[in-house]
């Protein structure tokens, strides 16, 4: 039997072996943006294991646009030339390569999770973050500064650089971050977004920054490569960004070239969060595929084979993303397609783990 989750999945020139896509997950692990051996074994397993897709976590488009000191990045050609090795091994072992293209604003300058996210002062390598307004994140966030036009323009031209940088690494799929409260987030909401010039107010105002940044990438990535924007779909408050905005920008997005909207949420304020039972956000994909009638990747407590196989079967969503259970299982699209189809071909270095029978 053939699952859609492992029907091949084609978008522009690139096809994909099947529809799981790791979804980017920050490591904070690095040293001056640069991947090292922690991020060649965690993406490199993950290729390993299986997934049609595996995304390198937000790697920052500028020093001042990582989330903390540990962050990785992709602003200079020294962390170019490192992630090429690490995108040449995912794609030689049948996986795409992609990577996230990020700034954090506001909620940059922070110390790493494990060590309580509070700010990072500028005398211990911290930085002042910019961000919509010079509003911070919470009280225990750093002020920002608020950001001018030149500013915007050059945080576009960082997206711009780091996306031809990326493609020379050897990467097939480039998705920008604009979901989480991060800086592109921070523009579209109204939560965070209280600036009175063309850049804040109306939709069209807090959208301007996203679009333009978009059509700049989409201007420079190949034709033939995809290219993701991940959404905050909603904030879960009210008077704040929300669904039917997200659908309308994704129209957007899609008249300007970009392949799919990857469907997350939250995170703009403090307030911004919805309780995770399984699939909490798949209804947003369904709302953002079906209104907008764009591709999107589901993605949020997605955990069984079975549960990601009926959201692609009910048209909710064009691939899966999953982050948690990735980190608990590399292996886990070759066992679901162990469980959905009865079959998976795993390497043959490791064909003796599930096949008694197989050389010695
Ligand atoms: C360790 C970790 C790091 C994450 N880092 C990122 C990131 O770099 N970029 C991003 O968009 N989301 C990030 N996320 C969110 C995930 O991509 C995903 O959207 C979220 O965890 C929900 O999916 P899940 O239930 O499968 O974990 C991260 C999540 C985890 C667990």
């Amino acid at each position: 039997m053939t699952s859609l989750l492992f029907t091949p999945y084609e978008c522009r020139g690139l096809t994909l072996k099947n529809r799981i896509g790791v979804a980017p997950m920050c490591q904070y692990s690095a040293q001056n943006g640069l991947p090292n051996m922690w991020h060649t074994v965690h993406l490199g397993s993950r290729a390993v294991g299986g997934a049609g897709l595996v995304f390198v976590e937000a790697a920052a488009v500028a020093e001042n646009g990582r989330i903390s000191p540990a962050d990785i990045g992709i602003w200079n050609s020294e962390q170019e030339a490192a992630f090429a090795p690490i995108a040449a091994f995912m794609k030689s072992q049948g996986a795409a390569p992609g990577i996230q293209l990020a700034h954090a604003g506001r909620k940059g300058s922070t110390q790493v999770p494990w060590e309580g996210r509070k700010a990072v002062p500028v005398e211990d390598g911290g930085w002042i973050p910019p961000g919509p307004t010079d509003v911070p994140f919470n009280d225990t966030y750093a002020k920002p500064e608020e950001m001018s036009e030149a500013d915007i323009d050059r945080v576009i031209h960082d997206f711009v650089e780091a996306a031809h940088r990326s493609r020379r690494a050897g990467f097939e799929v480039l998705e920008l971050h604009m979901g989480h409260g991060y800086l592109l987030h921070q523009f579209l909401s109204p939560l965070s977004n209280h600036r009175d010039d063309h850049y804040g107010g109306s939709f069209e105002n807090r959208t301007r920054f996203a679009l333009q940044l978009a059509e700049a990438v989409r201007a420079v990535w190949p034709d033939e490569l995809p290219l993701f924007v991940r959404l905050s779909v909603t904030d879960w408050l009210p008077d704040a960004w929300d669904v039917p905005q997200s659908v309308e920008l994704a129209k957007a997005f899609s008249k300007i070239g970009v392949d799919l909207v990857d469907c997350s949420s939250g995170s703009v304020v403090p307030e911004s969060r919805v309780e995770q039972t399984p699939g909490y956000q798949v209804p947003l994909s369904a709302a953002v595929r079906r209104d907008a009638g764009v591709p999107t990747a589901a993605v949020g407590k997605i955990t069984e084979a079975r549960q990601a196989e009926a959201i692609l079967q009910a048209g909710d969503a064009d691939l899966i993303f999953l982050a948690r259970a990735m980190l608990a299982d590399p292996y886990w699209p070759l066992r679901a397609q162990q469980e959905l189809e009865g079959r998976a071909k795993w390497p043959v270095q490791y064909q003796r783990a599930v096949d008694p029978n197989a050389p010695s």
